[in-house]
């Protein structure tokens, strides 16, 4: 991972400076991929030099990394929280848990090797019929299993 230095940060928000007018939220989403992929994650540094840029707020910004997967907030990994109640059970999640845990590389509560999930897991996620069930961040995943699911984490490493 870099270390985050300002002109260097500066120099890839500035990079949209050559659209016509104000570069917009398209502009803005890709400029925020870039700097995932520069530094691992949006480092808050560049919060107001964004802000001024694409004439945001923070708010947008957060919630633009909230939004799109591939996409991290500094000091915080995307959270994993799969079902462990009763129908997701009984259709397999505790093997699919232990799966899980095996695919990141921690146990229920800690953090994937790789900083990008925190591993956590909820009694019911309240939409037992199309189970096993789990969330990433905000976003609901039904009849999930292991093969899905890395296709998933595939999905958003890529970005
Ligand atoms: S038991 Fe898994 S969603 Fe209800």
């Amino acid at each position: 991972m870099k270390n985050i230095e300002t002109p260097e940060l500066l120099e890839l928000i500035e990079r949209y400076d050559d659209y016509f007018g104000t570069p917009g939220q398209i502009e803005l989403m890709s400029c925020l991929k870039d700097l995932q992929q520069a530094y691992g994650f949006v480092p808050r540094i560049s919060y107001p030099l964004l802000e001024n840029h694409f004439q945001t707020s923070s708010k947008i910004i957060v919630s633009l990394i909230k939004r799109l997967p591939a996409l991290l907030e500094e000091g915080g990994p995307h959270t994993l929280l799969v079902c462990s109640g009763q129908r997701c059970t009984d259709k397999g999640s505790a093997q699919f848990i232990t799966e899980i845990e095996q695919l990141l590389g921690c146990k229920v509560g800690g953090v994937s090797k790789d900083g990008m999930f925190e591993l956590r897991t909820q009694n019911c996620l309240r939409r037992c019929a199309q189970g096993k069930n789990l969330n990433i961040d905000t976003d609901p995943y039904t009849e999930m299993d292991i093969d899905k699911l890395k296709k998933v984490i595939e999905t958003m490493k890529k970005g």
